[in-house]
């Protein structure tokens, strides 16, 4: 396999403050398809996930878990690489945040913006709530106080440090004018062409009011706030910003895959920390849809409330690993906000998977049995059902048609006729030119009803297919959970 150079593929860095849902999981699941499509094309892949672990939130959440924060993010990273492991993502790196590898590396990062010039100290103002020591926005207070502890805040102000995101926005602009593949799809760029439009602050990238974060060089009783400690790590992760091997192999990256309520900071905050750092840009940040619930993101809060139906953890239990990533590759449109309901999936594992690729695999297995002694026969002719075949290897999101180009061909295209079929002769069946013929040994009682143990629901299915496998269309729940193999051949006799 040759090998075509490098390609360098992230997933934001998750925060630790809860488990992970089923959106992280979609995000995960296409950098690592991504992934693996380029090493089979035989680039040299860097594939790069991991964890955002500083924060006011955090420390919040561990203090109210009675933990230090970094006991609270152990154990919760830890369940994120187990899910991963679960999930078989082939990421190459994980990096958190709280390790010295990449804070060293920040402080570097600020250093150089700090030399530029492109730092300076001012004041933090908002509204601020003394007992919690905590700033809020005008937008997050609850009958104008404190949501925290309900108390009166009142305006005040906080020493800050500050990065001249201002002084960047004309070359942001021209950023993407002349590389518009920088940020895709289109739509994002015209919303964050219209948002620099509009005018662009200056960024708070400080804090002194908690400690959770990494310490600002030369004045550690400021942590850096929040997004100049996050975006570092596609950098920090690698080695950078100094000379290091696999820095300089595989920085600048190729794609930063993103959801679209992050695509401002990866696209104007982020190449503008670059710019200023003296930093290559990473060629290309593509933010991806919401997977909502009832029509509202799935964040960790709704979570918490409809979680079986959001933890992927839950999800692979029930229809296994292959089965949710191929669902979620293929139900939704890049780009856009999809539904995610219990409802979708199971359709979508019972049609394609069950159904059309479950029925073709049984279908060229028993026949292969029956007609080649249980050897694929070498191929006689190379016909456009190969090339459907190849092209089905490809390209995932064609599988619909080519599934059904196969089924096509088998239904109808076969020049052998029933007769040929009907007699057990392996002599008179046609020359190996097809390996599969439809409705030609298949009785009616090839179907069959079963009622659903679990939510008392008449359904059909394939009887070749093993009930095992299948899940009720109507509950969800796997009927081979509860029927057993008699039972459910009790059931057929009797139709
Ligand atoms: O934003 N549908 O972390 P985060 C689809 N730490 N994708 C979703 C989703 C949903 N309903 N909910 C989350 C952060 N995601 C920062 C990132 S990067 C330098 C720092 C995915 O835990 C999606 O990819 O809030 C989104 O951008 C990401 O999770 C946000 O994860
Ligand atoms: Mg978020």
């Amino acid at each position: 396999m040759s090998n075509k150079g490098t390609y360098y593929i992230t997933t934001p860095i998750y925060y630790p403050s809860s488990n992970l849902h089923i959106g992280h999981t979609y995000c995960t699941v296409m950098a690592d398809a991504m992934a693996r499509f380029k090493r089979l094309q035989g680039y040299d892949v860097h594939f790069l996930t991991g964890t955002d672990e500083h924060g006011q939130k955090i420390q919040a959440k561990a203090q109210e878990a009675g933990v230090t924060p970094q006991e609270y993010v152990d154990e919760v990273v830890a369940g994120i690489k187990e899910l991963w492991k679960t999930m078989e993502i082939s990421y190459d790196d994980f990096i958190r945040t709280t390790e010295p590898r990449h804070m060293e590396r920040v402080q570097k990062i600020w250093k150089r913006m700090y030399d530029k010039g492109d730092i300076y100290k001012g004041a933090y103002e908002g509204l601020y709530c003394k007992e919690c020591e905590s700033f809020w926005t005008e937008s997050q207070l609850v009958n104008g106080c404190c949501p925290d502890c309900g108390r009166p805040v009142e305006h005040a102000s906080e020493e800050a440090y500050f990065f001249k995101l201002s002084n960047y926005a004309d070359k942001i602009l021209q950023l993407y004018d002349e590389h518009p593949e920088f940020l895709e799809p289109e739509t994002r760029r015209n919303e964050m062409r219209n948002f620099i439009n509009q005018g662009l602050e200056d960024l708070c990238v400080s804090r002194c009011t908690f400690d959770w974060g990494i310490p600002v060089p030369n004045d550690p009783k400021h942590v850096m706030y929040v997004w100049v400690d996050a975006l570092s790590n596609y950098v920090t992760a690698l080695g950078g910003p100094d000379d290091a091997e696999e820095y300089n192999k595989y920085w600048p990256a190729d794609v930063h895959l993103v959801g679209k309520e992050i695509v401002r900071f990866h696209s104007i905050i982020w190449p503008a920390m670059l710019m200023s750092a003296d930093l290559p840009l990473p060629k290309k940040v593509l933010g991806h849809g919401w997977l909502l619930l009832g029509g509202e993101k799935v964040s960790k809060s709704k979570a918490a409330k409809g979680m079986d139906v959001v933890d992927p953890v839950i999800l692979i239990d029930r229809y296994g690993i292959d089965a949710l990533k191929y669902f979620l590759l293929r139900e939704y449109t890049f780009g856009q906000d999809g539904n995610f309901t219990n409802e979708v999936m199971l359709k979508r594992i019972n049609f394609d998977l069950a159904n059309d690729l479950g029925n073709l695999l049984s279908r060229t297995v028993s026949m292969i049995e029956k007609y080649c002694g249980g050897v694929v026969p070498a191929a006689t002719t190379h016909d456009e059902i190969d090339e459907d075949l190849n092209y089905l290897n490809e390209y995932v999101e064609e599988l619909d048609d080519d599934l059904q180009d196969v089924e096509d061909y088998l239904d109808e295209e076969c020049e052998c006729d029933d007769e040929d079929w009907e007699e057990d002769d392996e002599d008179d069946w046609c020359d190996g030119d097809c390996l599969s013929c439809d409705g030609c040994d298949c009785e009616d009682d090839d179907y069959c009803e079963i009622v659903c143990p679990s939510c008392g629901e008449t359904v059909c299915f394939d009887s070749e297919l093993d009930p095992e496998n299948l899940l009720c269309p109507a509950c969800g729940e796997k009927f081979g959970c509860i029927v057993e193999e008699d039972d459910y051949k009790a059931i057929s006799e009797e139709e």
